[in-house]
This record gives structure tokens, C-alpha cells and sequence, in this order.
């Protein structure tokens, strides 16, 4: 199986299946508890039907939106993950490459292995910095400086993880950082040489967002403990209305899921919010974000740029959630697999197949911008 042969998400992800040790594979692919709510997050998009429009004159499509201040020239973008450089050698390279290239923006997690700076020098397309809140007040404004300076677009705190979810299959095969195999995870290392050979033969694997404050080398302190010992699960409104006043630009909350938090997002002056449930890693039997964005949509959607993501697989199912009203639609696992097949070159192949179903889809509907999406297209079964 080659790139060539992925046409869809269901391809990308046989295919990283096979190049990846499984211990990765399932950090990437696995969810929290039951995995209810990973796998709810995609079907709540079957259970809500297009209504097309015909005769329209669709020749021209134009895909691009505006998203807290910026023009994107595509609906979707990479949301920011974790650990980029483990799925493939080129990592957050790759994916900003990719982005750049179809005029999208793409989020760098606090968890990245390719330096939020870096990154922003060798592209122009907006740039997101996903943000975890520290216990240490000192180090959350000095991480802050640090992005202003680098020349960040918007901040992102992710509000979802304010403790670590509850991946059985992680646990299953020891995966954590630094690696803590079990005795399956180790042979599932060895019968994948090429990975392996891979990561060593390329840079030392880094998370350059947090090496210069925490000291995570030789193994010191796993991301576990990272997550235990040094976020703040004490965190609270006033201390993220804080932020915002300090960061006093394109400031976005990830992880709204209630209408109260939205309204509460627009009170202390955030420019946006993720519906998201963190692709399902979190809380497990929280509602998709699709269920959930209507509701929010309505609540604030003329105050505050609403984003959702979760699940999204397919171009209709981007069209059904800007029809609800989303300004963008962000995606996870989506561009995670095609990265881990085949880096840069899965990436855009991804993206590329993700335009022209946007594009097509879009003439199937009978419109030719995203404005003219609307809830008159859609119908709950
Ligand atoms: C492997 C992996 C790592 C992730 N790491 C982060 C992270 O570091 N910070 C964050 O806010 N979200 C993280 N996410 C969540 C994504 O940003 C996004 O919310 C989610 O993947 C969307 O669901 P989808 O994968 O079904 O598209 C991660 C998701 C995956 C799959």
C-alpha cells in the first residue's frame, strides 16, 4: 500500500497502521474509557442530511473564511497535537509545510517537537499556540512573552485536560514519554525496524516549547507527571480572564462544550472558542462536538468565533458543521495519519483530497461560498 492508493481517512490510516509501531499507533488512534465518545464524535455527522440546492451556477467555488481576524483560504485546519516528531521525523515541519501550502492555519502544541519559533520564521500562514496553564504563574507569563515574541497569531488554551484522560490502550502498551514499554509494546517496536531506524538516524526527538523551563531531559519528568506535577488543575475563570487581559490579542479558548462556558468565554473577552471534546481522549461520554454545536452557536455565535472539531473525516461533514454555523472546522487524526504514512508529502495529499471534496461538495449543494451555507441545508433524522 503506497500514498497513492489513500483516498480517504479510512486509507491514511491503514496505512500509518502499518508504518507505525503499535504502541504509536494507538496513542494516536485511541480515546478515553470506551472510546464512546470518539466514536460518537464522527456518527453524530450521519445522523444530520444535506439538503442540496440545484441550478445555481456553482463554476466558481471560493472555500476561504475569516477566522478571528485572519482569511484561511480553506474551512479546515490542523489542530495542535502532541509529539509530532514520534509519527514521523519531520513532524510539525511537515505539517506547517502542508498547511502553508493550502493557505491554512495550523496549531503548535505546548507538547511539540519543532520550536513554536522555528516554525513561525519559516511560515506566514496563521499560527496557533496551544497552551496548558502551569501551577507557576511566573512560567505561564514568561511561555506567554515568549509567543508574543516569536510572533504568534492566536492563543489557544486547551480547557479539557485539566487532568490527563483515561487511554486504556496506552496503559495496555506502556506508551508514555520517556517510553516505559511493556514487554508487547517492545516486540511491537521490534517488528517496525524502519521506524525505529528512522528516529535515530534523524535530530534527537525535543519538546522545545517547555525544555527551556522544565527540565523534562534524561527522562527527569515524564509527560505524566508533567501533567500532574506542573498544570493547575486549581485553574479558574478569573485566572484565565488574566491571560487574556496579558496575552491582549486573538485569544481563544479549547474545549467549550457547555453553553455557560461560552457565555463565560465572551464575558472575560475571548475572540473564540473550540467546541471540542479533545478528539475523545478526555471525558469519555461527554456529547460530540457536532450534538453540542448548534446550541452554542445560538448562545454566542454573533458575539465570539465559534470553531468546533472532533470526528470530521470528510468534506460533508466540514459543510454540515459550517452550515450550524462554525466559522472553521479544525482537525486531529485527520492529518495525524497521513503525516505518520508518509510526512509532508501525506500531509498535502490530505489536505489536497479535503479541498477538492470541499469544492465539489459545495457545487453538489448548489452554493459557491461558505456564506451561503445555512441550517436550511440541513436535516436531523
Ligand atoms: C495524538 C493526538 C495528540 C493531541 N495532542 C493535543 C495537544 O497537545 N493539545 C491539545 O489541545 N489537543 C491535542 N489533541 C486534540 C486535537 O487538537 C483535536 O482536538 C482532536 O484531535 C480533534 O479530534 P479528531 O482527531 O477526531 O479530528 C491531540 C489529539 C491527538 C489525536
Amino acid at each position: 500500500m503506497r500514498l497513492t492508493d489513500c483516498h480517504n481517512f479510512h486509507d491514511f490510516r491503514e496505512l500509518a497502521r502499518r508504518r507505525l509501531p503499535g504502541p504509536i499507533f494507538n496513542y494516536i488512534d485511541g480515546g478515553a474509557d470506551d472510546e464512546v465518545t470518539l466514536r460518537r464524535n464522527t456518527e453524530s455527522f450521519e445522523c444530520c442530511d444535506l439538503v442540496p440546492n440545484i441550478l445555481r451556477g456553482v463554476g466558481e467555488v471560493d472555500l476561504s473564511v475569516t477566522v478571528m481576524g485572519r482569511r484561511l483560504a480553506l474551512p479546515v485546519y490542523c489542530s495542535p497535537t502532541a509529539l509530532q516528531r514520534l509519527f514521523h521525523h519531520d513532524g510539525e515541519r511537515a505539517v506547517a509545510a502542508a498547511a502553508s501550502r493550502y493557505g491554512t492555519m495550523f496549531g503548535v502544541s505546548s507538547l511539540g517537537t519543532v520550536s513554536l519559533e522555528e516554525l513561525r520564521k519559516a511560515y506566514s500562514t496563521p499560527q496557533v499556540y496551544q497552551f496548558y496553564f502551569h501551577k507557576d504563574r511566573g512560567l505561564n507569563r514568561a511561555m506567554l512573552e515568549r509567543a508574543r515574541t516569536a510572533g504568534v497569531d492566536i492563543m489557544m488554551l486547551t480547557v479539557d485536560s485539566i487532568t490527563g484522560g483515561n487511554r486504556e490502550r496506552d496503559l495496555r502498551t506502556g506508551f508514555s514519554i520517556p517510553f516505559r514499554l511493556t514487554l508487547a509494546g517492545m516486540l511491537q517496536f521490534a517488528i517496525k525496524p524502519r521506524w525505529g531506524i528512522n528516529y535515530v538516524s534523524h535530530e534527537r526527538f525535543k519538546l522545545p516549547q517547555l525544555d527551556q523551563h522544565v527540565d523534562m531531559s534524561g527522562g527527569a519528568l515524564s509527560i505524566g507527571r508533567y501533567f500532574t506535577e506542573m498544570l493547575d488543575p486549581s485553574m479558574k475563570w478569573n485566572d484565565v480572564a488574566e491571560m487574556v487581559r496579558q496575552w491582549n490579542g486573538q485569544f481563544c479558548l479549547k474545549g467549550i462544550m457547555s453553553v455557560a462556558d461560552a457565555k463565560r468565554a465572551v464575558e472575560i473577552g475571548c475572540t473564540g472558542i473550540v467546541v471540542s471534546n479533545h478528539g475523545g481522549r478526555q471525558l469519555d461520554g461527554s456529547r460530540a462536538s457536532f450534538d453540542q454545536l448548534a446550541e452554542i452557536v445560538d448562545a454566542v455565535g454573533d458575539r465570539i468565533n465559534v470553531l468546533m472539531d472532533g470526528g470530521v473525516q470528510r468534506g460533508t461533514h466540514v459543510l454540515k458543521a459550517l452550515s450550524l454555523g462554525a466559522k472553521a472546522v479544525g482537525v486531529g487524526r485527520y492529518y495525524l495519519f497521513p503525516l505518520a504514512a508518509a510526512g509532508q508529502a501525506g500531509v498535502e495529499r490530505a489536505l489536497e483530497l479535503m479541498q477538492t471534496e470541499l469544492q465539489r461538495d459545495m457545487k453538489l449543494m448548489g452554493c459557491t461560498a461558505i456564506s451561503q451555507l445555512s441550517r436550511a441545508n440541513l436535516r436531523f433524522r
